[in-house]
């Protein structure tokens, strides 16, 4: 089997690069932004149609929420564009895409989590983006995976712990939005999840979280127990800092489908956080390839 992975530097794909590690035989090409743009269609297709894989990891992505509104055009040419070319050269070869989306699709006001079934209603420009780039992968292929993922967190710094880790060094108090409810997913079970559903063969759009649910006020303060650090953690609303995109209130995605499918117990996001700090990832560099 061969595989090619996109974004090959960021958190994700760094997982997928370290679990096919001891996988000889799997084929593995990963290349990172500097080998590989996605919005560069012409390197696209030589890399694709050179390269053959039978399964292409799509892990590039514009994840700057914030950065977003000010740069429409190159979030929506990464996160919408580049996954368009991508299914399209996918499916000139007959491999599968796998690619991810997220919980922004949605408003937040359902009070419920989201499934499947739910029609998306973006609030933000990296939210619509990242919901038209679902889109013009279904109408390129029909042979795809698209994974809607949330506050993804693993080895790297675009992630809200890595973040808070930085915030923690700095100050022995710190606000944190209670008003922004989610689910914390750890590249280590996403990788597995998808893995698994890679094996057996499952094609379409699923929803693919830890298991629980939580306020970021909540994952803060659960953070700062399992680190055993003193630092206190204050809940504020998200209107107490004034950013640029509005994020949704209540965006916890279910992942039963996807359990039920595939026979699987998705793990506890408080688990797979106790399972990121004894690794000790948290303040890790990337693990760069280039
Ligand atoms: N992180 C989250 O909280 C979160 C939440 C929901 C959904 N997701 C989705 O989950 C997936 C994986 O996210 P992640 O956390 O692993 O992201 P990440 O760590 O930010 O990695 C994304 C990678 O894509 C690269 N990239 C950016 N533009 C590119 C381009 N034009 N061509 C090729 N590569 C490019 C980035 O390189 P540079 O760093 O050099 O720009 C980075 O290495 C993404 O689809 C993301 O949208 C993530």
């Amino acid at each position: 089997m061969k595989y090619l992975i996109t974004g090959a530097n960021g958190q994700l794909a760094t997982e997928f690069r370290k679990s096919f590690e001891a996988n000889t035989s799997i084929e593995v090409l990963a290349l990172s932004k500097d080998k590989l743009d996605i919005t560069d269609v012409k390197s696209l297709e030589d890399v694709i149609l050179n390269f053959k894989p039978n399964i292409i990891i799509n892990c590039a992505a514009y994840n700057d929420v914030d950065g977003a509104e000010s740069e429409r055009d190159i979030a929506f040419k990464i996160n919408c564009e580049g996954p368009g070319f991508l299914a399209k050269f996918a499916y000139k070869i007959g491999a599968l895409l796998v690619h991810y989306s997220t919980d922004y699709v949605f408003d937040g006001t359902k009070e419920d989590f989201y499934t499947e079934e739910d029609e998306p209603n973006p609030l933000s420009v990296y939210g619509k983006s990242k919901l038209e780039g679902e889109k013009a992968i279904i109408s390129e292929t029909d042979n795809y995976l698209i994974f809607r993922v949330s506050w993804v967190f693993g080895e790297g710094r675009q992630n809200f712990f890595y973040k808070l880790s930085q915030w923690m060094q700095k100050n022995r108090v710190i606000k944190i939005v209670s008003d922004q409810v989610s689910i914390p997913c750890y590249s280590e079970d996403i990788v597995k999840v998808t893995r698994r559903a890679i094996d057996k063969g499952l094609k379409g759009l699923f929803h693919l979280t830890n298991s629980g649910y939580a306020s970021r006020y909540e994952v803060a303060r659960f953070y700062v127990d399992i680190s055993g650090k003193d630092n206190l953690i204050l809940p504020v609303a998200t209107s107490y800092f004034k950013t640029p995109a509005q994020r949704p209130y209540f965006s916890a995605l279910s992942n039963k489908r996807i359990s039920k499918i595939l026979e699987i117990e998705i793990p506890h996001w408080k688990n797979a956080l106790e399972r990121y700090v004894k690794r000790g990832i948290q303040d890790k560099k990337y693990d760069t390839l280039f």
